[in-house]
């Protein structure tokens, strides 16, 4: 992996993607251990969009790795707005630094970065079409609530259409295979054709399109929900119409499994009541950690610092 850019996961092999799992349980018993590991490096963080946990974790993450920071939230910081070019300022960028991690409105600008660049590029999110690194998150706390993260009835509801990090989840799951999706949204939001198109290549994958949360939440293992994308609409009536379509209560989670894990990418709006956060079936905060720890299994493995004491699953 060392040198990899990551826009999409099918950047990484379902072996890499495991050894990333395992590599973020090691981070996280062993944090003192590994907080030396990348000294000398430096992450830049460039944000042309705004996020909190995104940003803040890619760059804790090298912190805690013992490496350094530097970048921007907010592209009307940067000489974009002189009208430089993704590919220039990358190109100027990879002079700099040794990782980058980038989140832009426009999809595949990742993709035109990691192109330009002279060192690995991270995709933090571009436009409506993937955000690998919460779909790492996402499978760490599978990992951790379920001991697998296959053989599995998978709820994703809300905005399917622009909801990226609902596309990169469902592509990374049918690579390995036997989930049952369950796909609730309106109509206005549903999934893209690309994204069932892969479910249909999979065989041991299947999925069905429903508009109702409380008819099929007692079929779930997981409950992934999402929220209505504002920035991604272009007209408000359609999203003050379809904002509150859908919203987790105590009510609905009771006609949940007791075990059924309930996730979101954050932030959210309306779309989990805070009263759902006290229910040990709300994960989405232990997806913010499990963030953090794959970024630094990520980070260090991109620019191929090998973590003390860390034995791989698949030895080189
Ligand atoms: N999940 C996520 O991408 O959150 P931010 O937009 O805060 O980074």
């Amino acid at each position: 992996m060392v040198g990899k850019s990551v826009v999409t996961l099918d950047d990484l092999s379902t072996n890499q993607i495991l050894e990333m799992l395992h590599k973020a349980e090691y981070i996280d018993a062993h944090r003192k251990e590994v907080s030396h590991t990348c000294e000398g490096r430096v992450l830049a963080t460039l944000f042309y969009e705004p996020s909190t946990r995104t940003r803040l974790s890619f760059e804790t993450a090298m912190l805690r790795l013992g490496g350094k920071v530097i970048g921007f939230a907010g592209a009307q910081l940067a000489s974009v707005t002189k009208g430089e070019t993704i590919s220039d300022t990358l190109k100027t960028v990879s002079n700099y630094v040794d990782v980058v991690a980038i989140r832009h409105p426009k999809e595949g600008a990742a993709l035109v970065a990691s192109r330009a660049a002279s060192v690995p590029v991270i995709n933090a999110g571009d436009g409506g079409h993937m955000h690998p690194t919460q779909t790492l998150a996402d499978l760490a706390t599978l990992q951790s609530r379920f001991g697998r993260i296959t053989d599995l009835t998978v709820g994703l509801c809300g905005d399917l259409t622009f909801g990226r990090t609902v596309h990169s989840l469902i592509e990374t799951l049918c690579r390995f295979g036997n989930v049952r999706f369950i796909l609730i949204s309106p109509d206005e939001l549903k999934t893209p054709q690309y994204v069932i198109d892969r479910i249909n290549a999979t065989p041991t994958c299947s999925y069905v399109e429903v508009r109702d949360l409380a008819s099929v939440i007692g079929d779930l293992d997981v409950l992934y929900m999402t929220r209505v994308q504002k920035e991604r609409f272009f007209n408000e009536d359609d999203y003050l119409r379809l904002r509150d379509t859908y919203i987790l209560d105590e009510d609905k989670l009771a006609l949940a499994k007791p075990h059924m894990a309930v996730l979101h990418p954050l932030p959210r709006v309306n779309e989990i009541a805070v009263e759902v956060d006290d229910d040990p079936r709300a994960a989405y905060f232990e997806q913010v950690k499990n963030g953090m720890l794959m970024r630094m299994a990520l980070e260090s493995s991109v620019v191929g610092d090998d973590l003390p004491g860390y034995e791989p699953l698949n030895p080189k």
